[in-house]
């Protein structure tokens, strides 16, 4: 193979509709053309000042520490998981899908006991089934839970299950990866004591940061630790002291460019308003979800429990994966996401997450599913699914 290092990067236009990353507005790309500043730059303080601000709104806290961590994800999983637990420990994470035993995994590596519930793949946590397990298990610093599991495209009922989570005297630890800014998220109004998430999803900046905010109770606990919180890199009274205004010590060079980005989505996402942004995930879920019955492909999330920004359908007998979603990638430039663990061969993943949630990427990607499919082999009634998903968008009624 010959190397291309040499020729000018030329990376092309795709349709970001899976699991993430998502598609990012040019707005975003221009604002992370600007200049490079220094991460002690007064100047710089400035727009660190204006993330943190507009992502209390997103979360709907108040809390102060609410920062977005220089890591995707994961790291704001590992961020969550190393200053609330030490060593010794017992917690409890609700896995109904891959990123609920992520954090399982991750509870463990920060040397807690951990207890499991586990729910089956495609059905949300059971707020009873949480209260029953607790009981069992006396004690518990935190508990874990998804808010929307990506692997499967479910949404629990954070809420409910963050009461049930305080009944047991524990702290509530939520993933919010895929929900914030796609479905409601009210971390004080909810009570939830630590939430997280990431950029490159229903945020619509690239992937490379993730917020996190914990509340004054879990800072508390984070304070009061005896042993030292194992990761450096993650140590959030560290962090505090950079973002802190009165403080700003240096703790490791801040991704300044992607966070010009995150700025620039969230100012987007005032400007569009949350809850009219929410709203357009719910309005083209429900296009894509009718869109895709008709095309003969059964939803694998529970009714009454599917998440907006990601859609899992499951795969038709005798139709290949990997066939189909090269052909999409391929022919169409559009991605959608294959199935994870248990759901891995057995179901496509559509993301319709940030800028990515708009009305022309149903029709491309039902349309396209349509042409590749029947060429498959598989029945295909043409225009069926446009025609539904076009019902079902007219008729939203929010
Ligand atoms: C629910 C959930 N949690 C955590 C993660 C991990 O995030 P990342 O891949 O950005 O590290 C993901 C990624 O898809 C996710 O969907």
């Amino acid at each position: 193979m010959s190397s291309s290092y040499m020729t000018e990067l030329s990376a092309p236009q795709k349709v970001l509709l899976g699991p993430g990353p998502s598609t990012v507005h040019p707005r975003v790309l221009a604002a992370m053309a600007s200049p490079v500043m220094g991460h002690l730059d007064p100047a710089f303080f400035q727009v660190m000042d204006d993330v943190c601000e507009m992502l209390r709104m997103v979360f709907h806290t108040e809390n102060k520490m609410t920062v977005p961590i220089s890591s995707t994800g994961t790291g704001a999983m590992e961020t969550a998981c190393a200053n609330v637990i030490e060593p010794g420990d017992e917690v409890l994470i609700a896995r109904n899908g891959y990123f609920g035993v992520r954090l399982g995994d991750i509870a463990g590596r920060c040397g807690a006991t951990v207890h499991l519930l586990d729910t089956p793949w495609g059905k949300s946590v059971d707020p009873q089934m949480l209260r029953d397990e607790l009981k069992k298990h006396p004690g518990l610093k935190a508990v874990g839970v998804v808010h929307a599991e990506t692997s499967t495209g479910v949404l629990s009922e954070v809420k409910e299950l963050v009461d049930v989570i305080h009944e047991a005297g524990a702290l509530a630890i939520v993933d919010a990866v895929t929900s914030l800014g796609g479905h409601d998220m009210r971390m004080d109004e909810w009570g939830i004591d630590v939430c997280y998430s990431a950029t490159q999803k229903c945020l619509g900046a690239p992937p490379g940061l993730a917020p996190i905010s914990l509340s004054q109770s879990a800072m508390d606990v984070v304070s009061k630790r005896s042993t030292k919180v194992q990761s450096f890199y993650f140590n959030l009274q560290d962090l505090e002291a950079y973002w802190n205004q009165t403080r700003r010590a240096y703790h490791h060079t801040s991704p300044i460019n992607m966070t010009y980005a995150l700025r620039e989505s969230l100012r987007m996402m005032m400007e569009e308003g949350l809850d009219n942004r929410i709203h357009r995930h719910a309005r083209v879920a429900a296009g894509l979800r009718a869109g895709a019955e008709a095309l003969g492909l059964s939803l694998l999330a529970e009714e009454g429990h599917r998440l907006n920004p990601l859609t899992t359908v499951s795969i038709p007998e005798g139709i290949e994966d990997g066939k189909v979603r090269a052909s999409l990638l391929n022919d169409y430039d559009i991605e959608i996401g294959g199935g994870l663990g248990e759901f891995a061969g057995k179901a496509w993943r559509i993301g319709l997450m940030g800028e990515s949630a708009r009305e022309r990427n149903v029709f491309a990607v039902l349309s396209a599913l349509e042409t590749i499919l029947s060429k498959e082999g598989y029945e295909v009634a043409f225009g069926a699914s446009l025609s539904a998903a076009q019902r079902a968008i007219a008729t939203y009624n929010e």
